[in-house]
């Protein structure tokens, strides 16, 4: 028999190599799914890397994918209030507000739902348009686009727009006149 050359044979071993560590990280990663070993439960938090991982896959996702969404130029007082409104009857509890904590619930949250003060900075109106719409998997997080119009959503980005600067009285005032807004007093009560 003629011998195999060996560039050839480091070929070989390498694919069998590679092959082998295949089928261990497969088995291994079986092992985690069905062994229970995976603390899925909300009261321990995510590991660091874990953390990172699915929080640094969430950022990437969201960026390219609301790559081609157009936002408003600028968005109307109007519409600020009325994304206010939507924001105190969906959001409050998850994500407080001005001058306005999070339900206790939220810290038992894994992961927690962040406060929104500083969101717009952090992401563009595109972006946070495209996370309201679709919501977060694997978070508590829901995707708003089921429930809220494309309106409604638009308006709620109006808001998180104008949130960096709103006080917790400006919170108080706009709250009290889209309430008032959205059930006139009638004259004859
Ligand atoms: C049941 C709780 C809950 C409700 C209600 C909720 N959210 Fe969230 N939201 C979350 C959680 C949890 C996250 C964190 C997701 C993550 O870690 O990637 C989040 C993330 C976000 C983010 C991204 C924040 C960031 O800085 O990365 C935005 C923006 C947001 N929510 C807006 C809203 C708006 C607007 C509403 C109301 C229409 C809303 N959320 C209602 C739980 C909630």
């Amino acid at each position: 028999m003629r011998p195999v050359p060996t560039p050839l044979k480091w070929l070989l071993a390498g694919l069998v190599g590679f092959a082998g560590a295949g089928v261990l990280a497969g088995a291994a990663a079986l092992y985690v799914i069905f062994s229970g070993a995976f603390d899925a439960s909300a009261s321990t938090p995510h590991r660091a890397i874990v953390a990172w991982a699915t929080h640094t896959t969430m950022i990437r996702s969201v960026r390219a994918r609301a790559a081609d969404i157009t936002a408003p130029r600028a968005f109307s007082a109007a519409e600020v209030q009325a994304g206010l409104g939507s924001y105190d009857q969906h959001c409050v509890a998850c994500h407080g507000g001005p001058g306005i904590p999070r339900a206790p619930f939220v810290s038992a949250m894994t992961p927690t739902a962040p406060y929104l003060l500083d969101a717009a900075r952090r992401w563009s109106p595109a972006e946070l348009y495209y996370i309201v719409h679709r919501g977060v998997k694997m978070t508590a997080m829901p995707a708003w686009g089921e429930v809220l119009s494309d309106k409604e959503t638009w308006n709620l980005v109006a808001f998180l727009e104008a949130l960096p600067k709103m006080s917790a009285a400006d919170y108080a005032r706009l709250r009290q006149a889209q309430l008032a807004a959205a059930s006139p007093a009638r004259p004859d009560r």
